[in-house]
C-alpha cells in the first residue's frame, strides 16, 4: 500500500519513492512520526524530506550511503541538533511535537534516549555511570539505585560480565562492553524510545553480534531506531528499513521487502552493493 500514490512509475516499473505506512500492516501503535521534515546546516539542506512512522516495540533501521543524512535525521528526533541545525516540519512523539517551545528537553530526552557511534562512558565507575542521571534527577535511595544498576545491566546483557566489579572504572571495559554500558546507562532512566547511531561501528564481530542479540531482546520493551551502514545488520535485526539517499528517504517498508523486492531502483542498487 503506497502512501504516495502519485509517485511516478518509470517505464521499467520502478517507483521514484515508496514510503509505506507501517500501521497498514502492523497493529503496533505509532510512537514517533516525522512530517515534512527539513534540516538545514546554514544554507545546506541536509534533509529535504523525511516522512516516516515508527511503530512501538519494533526495530527500524536507517540505511544509506555516507552523507545521505541518516545521523542528521536521527539526531533531530530528540533535538540533538539544537543549536547546530535548523529543523522545520513536525516530529511527533506520541502525538506531541518535540520542538514545541514548552517541551522540557531534558525530560523528552529521558524518554527518547540516544546511544552514539563511539562508546562514550563517563570516566567514572560502572555503577556511577548508570546512576548518574538518576542521581541528577534526585534519586538518592541506595536500594533504588542498586536495583536500577542491576536491571539495566541485565537488560543490556552486561550484568554477568561486570556484576562483581561495579566499582571498576568504565574505561577499563572492552569497547563492546563500554557500548553495552552506554545502552544500560540510557535504559536506567526508563526511556520509551532508543535511538542508536551506528552503535557497532567501533566493535569487533563478536561484540557486534552480542550487541545485536541485546537489541533483539530490548525490542520487547522499547522502540528502537538504529542507523547502520551494515546492511546485513539491518537485515538481521530490523523489522522496518528506511533507505536514505542525498537527504531524502526514498523507500521505507518492512525489512524483508526492502531486501528482497525493493520498489525503488536506487534501493535495489544500494542493497545489491552497487554503491555506498
Ligand atoms: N554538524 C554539521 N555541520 C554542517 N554540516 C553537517 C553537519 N553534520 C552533517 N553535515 C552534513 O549533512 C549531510 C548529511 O550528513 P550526515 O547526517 O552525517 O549523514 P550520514 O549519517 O548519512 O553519513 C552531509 O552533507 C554532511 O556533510
Ligand atoms: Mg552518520
Amino acid at each position: 500500500m503506497l502512501i504516495n500514490p502519485s509517485s511516478p512509475h518509470s517505464d521499467d516499473g520502478w517507483l521514484a519513492r515508496n514510503i509505506v505506512d507501517p500501521s497498514l500492516k502492523d497493529s503496533a501503535p505509532i510512537v514517533l512520526e516525522t512530517k515534512q521534515l527539513h534540516v538545514y546546516y546554514g544554507d545546506n539542506e541536509a534533509i529535504h524530506e523525511g516522512d516516516l512512522k515508527f511503530p512501538e516495540h519494533r526495530i527500524s533501521a536507517l540505511i544509506g550511503p555516507s552523507g545521505s543524512g541518516k545521523s542528521t535525521y536521527l539526531r533531530s528526533l530528540n533535538r540533538m541538533n539544537d543549536g547546530v541545525a535548523r529543523v522545520t516540519g513536525e516530529i511527533l512523539y506520541r502525538g506531541v511535537d518535540v520542538n514545541r517551545p514548552e517541551i522540557d528537553v531534558y525530560e523528552m530526552r529521558r524518554r527518547i534516549g540516544m546511544v552514539f557511534q563511539r562508546p562514550n562512558p563517563f570516566s567514572k565507575s560502572i555503577y556511577d555511570n548508570i546512576t548518574f542521571a538518576l542521581k541528577r534527577r534526585g534519586v538518592t535511595d541506595k536500594q533504588t539505585l542498586d536495583e536500577a544498576v542491576e536491571t539495566s545491566l541485565k537488560q543490556a546483557a552486561l550484568w554477568d560480565e561486570v556484576k562483581d566489579q561495579l566499582k571498576k572504572s568504565a574505561l577499563a571495559l572492552s569497547g563492546g562492553q563500554q557500548q553495552r554500558l552506554c545502552i544500560a546507562r540510557a535504559l536506567a532512566v526508563k526511556p520509551d524510545i532508543l535511538l542508536l547511531d551506528e552503535p557497532a561501528s567501533a566493535l569487533d564481530p563478536v561484540s557486534t553480534s552480542k550487541l545485536e542479540e541485546t537489541l533483539l531482546q530490548l525490542k520487547n520493551d522499547y522502540t528502537i531506531i538504529i542507523v547502520t551502514h551494515n546492511m546485513q545488520q539491518a537485515a538481521r535485526i530490523s523489522d522496518y528499513t528506511a533507505f536514505f539517499n542525498m537527504g531524502r528517504v526514498l523507500e521505507y517498508d518492512e525489512t524483508s521487502q526492502i531486501f528482497t523486492s525493493p520498489q525503488v531502483q536506487l534501493t535495489n542498487n544500494y542493497v545489491a552493493g552497487d554503491f555506498g
